[in-house]
């Protein structure tokens, strides 16, 4: 508008309202009509001057009122905005300052309460929020919170979790002191919920000389001659599952498969427990609900985590100790030693008497260390088989050429290890590949799918030592994938660490993962290479402490070769006798606690595997 074009006795009659961008970014509907009300409103002044100036000598009248009107307007405008910026002054902004400066103390608190008789600084880090720390980062964040704090503070830094200082440390130097100083620097640490459901008995809740005595009569359910004896079983329980995983009609969720396989092999390998289906089911719930409750608040009350995972321990307890009794009534020595066998015969070896609730503790813990960590290995395993078919090819190759994999047709004619062959439905029918592109699979082919073509002879412990390439696959996958990301300890005595101090009374943790990604020993660290572990090139063999998926030091996992034996038998069973492909359209991503694992699961197809045709195909790109 063009205050020139403006008569002004027309003035006040004119179209009175229009629209004003102001000075600000706020648009008004601005009236100029001398009735109007200019409360509330900011207007251009030059503007609203000019027209003033034109209206001034007939109305001057009306000129005061405006100016006064406007003026009114201005401070009435100011007064509001002081009033915003006044509240602001006076609750936002001390909140502001006052968990600033809470921060400030809350950091200082822990500079102050250092170890003063150590010239050494604390590890750099952030102590986050007081109290809190940095518990609600850690948890939002997962695996990054980890990977960003090390990239800025270095491999040995501070932070705040669970109401516990602590210092996060990677790199085999570092962990090298943590896992060698069990018992002088530092001591193993569980969460009050786990130690107070495991029950004060098990190897990991006890120290010094009676963790020792503890792991030396643990020690035989682990020696050589224990191991051979379990392998069979397991080599039948392996077989028997993957037998059901390829009957499936549709897809199998790995994680969950693995989870129910390994449990199995604990209730009937290691503790040599011979229970009905539905009794096998009915203590893998109720085991499922203790590891749910195993890292939850120590407080014991109604419906509480704490609760709920002593319930399932004790239903789990009068399980074995009625096994446990009806094993020590038995008089007879059986054909078969299991865990129990060989803890009580060690007890009594080293003039020891094992009581009724240790060895229910210990059967319990058994389980608890075994279960999850195996079957996190295994479905890194298949999953990594399924990203790599030059690994699935070599790995075979191996089996081959060791005289593992055979025809199921030549090797046995009526039975083998429970599966019926039938000789009737021999012969090359559907491949397991064409089948899978389906995905369902029809009748016949669900009772063809119950039948392994191919067979694995019974394994031996030296027989597995023999196959290299499996070996190395066991051990990439154990690198790149560990399923224990590191372990808590105790700070027993204030010590030096990469320049650091270390103060008592802290939780200090060594990261297994990421000792794993960033030693410079390996190659592409980021790239699963099993070749790495090979004789030649063995990467870790010249830094110990730069592969500790098992931990280390006098806490070094008591199963390892266990772990390791099911591992590569699942392996060998898998290569030899089933195809598996991806059910979904992409792959899952991986979470990392408490224990790494497929965050939705891993939906894979399994069938057997036709020898004849993988043959041909083979031989045929040979030519
Ligand atoms: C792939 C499978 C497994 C992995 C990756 C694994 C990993 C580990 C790790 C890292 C530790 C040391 C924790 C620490 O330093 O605080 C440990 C300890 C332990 N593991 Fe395993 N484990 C596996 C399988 C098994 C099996 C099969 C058993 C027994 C049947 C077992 C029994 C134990 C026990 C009893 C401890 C405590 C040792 C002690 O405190 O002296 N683990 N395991």
């Amino acid at each position: 508008m063009h205050s020139s074009k403006l008569k002004p006795e027309n003035a006040p009659k004119r179209v009175n309202t229009e629209k004003i961008s102001l000075f600000s970014s706020r648009t008004i509907v601005y009236n100029v009509s001398p009735s109007l009300s200019y409360s509330n409103r900011r207007f251009p002044r030059s503007l609203e001057a000019l027209h003033l100036h034109h209206w001034s000598n007939p109305h001057r009248g009306l000129f005061f009122y405006l100016t006064v009107v406007r003026l009114w307007s201005t401070f009435e405008m100011f007064w509001q905005d002081f009033c915003l910026v006044s509240a602001f002054v006076v609750t936002v902004f001390p909140a502001l300052v006052l968990l600033a400066v809470s921060r400030l103390l809350w950091e200082l608190r822990w500079s102050i309460t250092r170890d003063r008789s150590s010239k050494l600084p604390l590890p750099r880090g952030s102590m986050g929020w007081p109290l809190v720390g940095e518990t609600f980062h850690w948890l939002f964040q997962g695996s990054s919170f980890h990977i960003s704090r090390r990239e800025k503070h270095g491999n040995v830094f501070k932070t705040h979790l669970l109401g516990k200082p602590l210092i996060r440390v990677t790199g085999a130097e570092n962990i090298r002191k943590i896992l060698l100083g069990e018992h002088t620097l530092v001591c193993t640490q569980w969460p009050q919920s786990t130690r107070i459901i495991l029950g004060p008995n098990t190897l990991v809740n006890s120290v010094g000389d009676l963790h020792k005595g503890k792991r030396k009569i643990l020690a035989k359910v682990f020696s050589r001659g224990a191991l051979e004896a379990f392998l069979t079983r397991i080599q039948d329980v392996i077989k028997s599952e993957i037998g059901k995983w390829c009957a499936e009609t549709g897809s199998v969720d790995v994680y969950a498969a693995a989870k129910s396989l390994t449990f199995r092999i604990a209730i009937q390998v290691l503790l040599g427990l011979h229970l009905e289906e539905q009794q096998i089911v009915y203590l893998s719930k109720t085991f499922e609900q203790l590891m749910n409750n195993l890292f939850s608040l120590p407080f014991d009350a109604p419906m509480s985590g704490l609760r709920k995972g002593i319930k399932a321990r004790e239903i789990l307890h009068s399980a074995m100790e009625k096994i446990i009794e009806e094993k020590l009534k038995k008089h007879q020595a059986s054909d078969y030693c299991d865990a129990f066998d060989y803890m009580l015969s060690s007890a009594k070896e080293n003039n020891y008497e094992l009581s009724m609730q240790e060895l229910k503790e210990t059967a319990v813990e058994l389980i608890f260390a075994a279960h999850s960590t195996t079957a996190s290995a295994s479905t890194s395993l298949i999953l990594q088989l399924l990203l790599h078919p030059d690994v699935n090819e070599r790995a075979r190759a191996e089996l081959e050429s060791e005289g593992l994999i055979s025809d199921a047709h030549g090797y046995c004619r009526s039975r083998c290890h429970g599966n019926v062959i039938n000789e009737s439905s021999g012969g090359a029918e559907t491949s397991g590949s064409e089948r899978r592109s389906t995905g369902n699979k029809t009748a016949v082919e669900k009772d063809d799918g119950c039948r392994s073509r191919t067979h694995v002879p019974y394994l031996s412990l030296e027989k597995l030592s023999q196959l290299s390439y499996v070996d190395c696959l066991v051990k990439e996958v154990l690198r790149f994938l560990p399923p224990v990301s590191g372990g808590y300890r105790t700070v027993l005595q204030t010590f030096e660490l990469n320049g650091y101090q270390i103060p008592k009374g802290w939780s200090i943790m060594y990261s297994i993962r990421d000792t794993h990604e960033t030693a410079a020993v390996y190659q592409n660290p980021d790239i699963f290479d099993p070749e790495r572990f090979n004789k030649d090139r063995d990467e870790s063999k010249n830094e110990r402490f730069s592969y500790v998926p098992f931990g280390g030091g006098v806490r070094r996992c008591i199963g390892r070769e266990l772990a390791l034996i099911v591992l590569k038998t699942l392996a060998v069973e898998l290569l030899a006798t089933a195809d598996y492909t991806l059910a979904t359209e992409t792959y899952p991503k991986m979470q990392t606690v408490p224990i790494v694992h497929p965050v939705n699961g891993l939906h894979v197809y399994f069938n057997y595997r036709t020898l004849g045709i993988e043959r041909n195909r083979r031989e045929s790109t040979h030519l």
